[in-house]
């Protein structure tokens, strides 16, 4: 298949695209800079509506000034790159509208309808919720009374949610049963931006489109799997929302839980949003939720606070209240019990005020059986493959081989691949780059289902439940700039293992 037939068939159809919360951050840094980039990329029709709607009185001139000025900031391809800003700032219309006003969204239909006409779009039709989750139903009842959740006969009408998607089970159910008042299941498109990510996808690509790795990928040669998501910003100004959701709800639960499922999930039959999902379903249906002696020992929560007060201390960001229990960082030990992994700790950690952010898969194999040689001064080391994922995108194969000379000593080695040498570095896309395409083309393969969003909270709130019942290990604290808390090393130390950085330390300076 040439390039250009492979761009025809990722080119989206006529839509219009609805979003509310235009005039906020998100729209902002991240989804009008992705749609230019793909207008930029040849991936839009000619035929679109982009219509932005919040409470900011903008006109439709100021929007796209706003916007220009965003998509210059944050955008892959900027409007200095490239010479379709003119045509886009075209596409891009902008609706005043109170999101509880149900006389405004009857005003929201109007000008759709005429946008639709005056610009010969078929009503394709995308709502994007990038607002508060507090607006979620509101906004959603206000679509489905005026009749947007409708589909026309040949077209679509979908529904796309950022995250948070609930604050536990309960919630995040409740929400479900309401949006399926108006949208059925396959007509939501539920964001985890971490599916978006290509090294995410890559993956997938990894494992199943190269038979080395997959017959090695069980528990008969995997001695243990680490999932690290370390970020080295602070709270900052997100102390208020922060501090009601700590990083097991705003990493664990979605962005965590999906890299987990990625990595253990089995092969799908073929790339086709139910198979995926079913696969990573079963994966989180057979995480077993640290209960008892294993919320104490298998997990670790902790805050970071600066003891000498040269960094920033959680309890004393603008918004957090300065007796809060809520942790910044989080690790734990999970199993899943399955034929595949039975037996297989995998070690999963986030936190905030971290050393650098790094994001690593990091599976190691277990040691050859029976030992003839000498390693260089240490125990011989088994071999690891890191998957880098974030901000530098690779792999490491680390292996053994032999020290020049005498002898027969050994030293482990790596055997690296870099996207960005072998790319170039402007080669990956945005996640909202894909997200957006997926969305309007119709593929859900990157966005959580229902059930996997119920199944992950449910493993989530059982170990919050835990240790609001004071059955986990006690909060413990971390200095800001450090790799965390001691409680985490020791949480391997205890069955002589590690903690991997191995991607930051590939990449880092020097
Ligand atoms: C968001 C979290 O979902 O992901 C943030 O709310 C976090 O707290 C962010 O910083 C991390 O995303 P990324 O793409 O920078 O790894």
């Amino acid at each position: 298949m040439s390039q250009s037939d492979l761009e025809a068939i990722h080119r989206a159809p006529p839509f219009s695209l609805v979003i509310f919360g235009a005039s906020g951050d998100l729209a902002y840094r991240k989804l009008l800079p992705a749609l230019f980039t793909l207008a930029c990329n040849d991936l839009l029709p000619e035929e679109y509506v982009i219509l932005g709607a919040s409470r900011t009185p903008y006109t439709d001139e100021r929007f796209r000034t706003h916007i220009r000025k965003g998509v210059e900031e944050f955008g892959r391809i900027k409007p200095s790159e490239c010479d379709r800003w003119p045509a886009f700032a075209e596409h891009l219309f902008y609706q005043h509208l109170q999101y509880d006003a149900p006389e405004d969204f009857k005003a929201l239909q109007q000008r759709l309808e005429a946008l639709e006409t005056a610009h010969q779009v078929a009503p394709n039709r995308l709502f994007y919720l990038a607002i508060p989750p507090s607006l979620y139903s509101t906004v959603v009842e206000n679509l489905g009374e005026v009749g947007f959740s409708q589909e026309k006969e040949g077209h679509f009408a979908r529904l796309i949610v950022e995250k948070p998607f609930g604050t536990d089970y309960e919630s995040a159910r409740a929400l479900n049963t309401h949006i399926h008042r108006y949208f059925r299941e396959d007509q939501i498109y539920r964001i985890d931006h971490y599916l978006g990510k290509e090294t995410v996808q890559n993956l997938l690509v990894f494992r199943f489109a190269n038979a080395i790795f997959e017959p090695l990928w069980n528990r008969h040669y995997i001695d243990h799997v680490q999932i690290s998501v370390l970020e080295s910003v602070a709270v900052g100004n997100r102390g208020s929302y922060y501090d009601q959701a700590g990083v097991m709800r705003d990493m664990f639960q979605n962005h965590l839980m999906q890299l987990l499922s990625l990595t253990a999930m089995e092969p799908p039959n073929e790339w086709d949003a139910t198979q995926l999902r079913d696969e990573k379903m079963k994966v989180l249906r057979a995480v077993r939720p640290p209960k008892d002696g294993a919320l104490r020992t298998n997990t670790v929560r902790a805050q970071y606070r600066a003891t000498d007060g040269s960094g920033p201390t959680y309890r004393l960001e603008p918004g957090v209240d300065p007796q809060s229990d809520t942790p910044t960082y989080a690790a734990l030990m999970l199993f899943i019990d399955n034929w595949r992994w039975k037996g297989v700790p995998f070690y999963l950690r986030s936190g905030k005020a971290l050393a650098a952010k790094t994001t690593e898969i990091y599976v190691q194999f277990k040691e050859v059986p029976h030992l003839l040689f000498e390693a260089q001064g240490v125990d011989l080391a088994p071999n690891a493959l890191s998957i880098c994922l974030q901000p530098h995108e690779g792999f490491h194969l680390r292996f053994q081989t032999k020290v020049p000379g005498a002898g027969m000593r050994t030293r482990d080695v790596d055997m690296r691949f870099n996207f960005a040498t072998t790319f170039g570095d402007k080669s990956l896309p945005e996640a909202y780059e894909r997200l957006l395409l997926d969305a309007v083309l119709g593929d859900a393969s990157l966005f959580s289902r229902e059930d996997e969003i119920l199944a992950s909270w449910r493993l989530i709130d059982s170990i919050l439940h835990g240790w609001e019942a004071g059955e986990g290990p006690p909060l413990t604290y971390y200095e800001p700039g450090s790799w965390g808390p001691v409680a985490a090393e020791n949480m391997l130390a205890v069955d002589g293992r590690a903690w991997s950085v191995d991607c930051f330390k590939s990449y880092a300076p020097g």
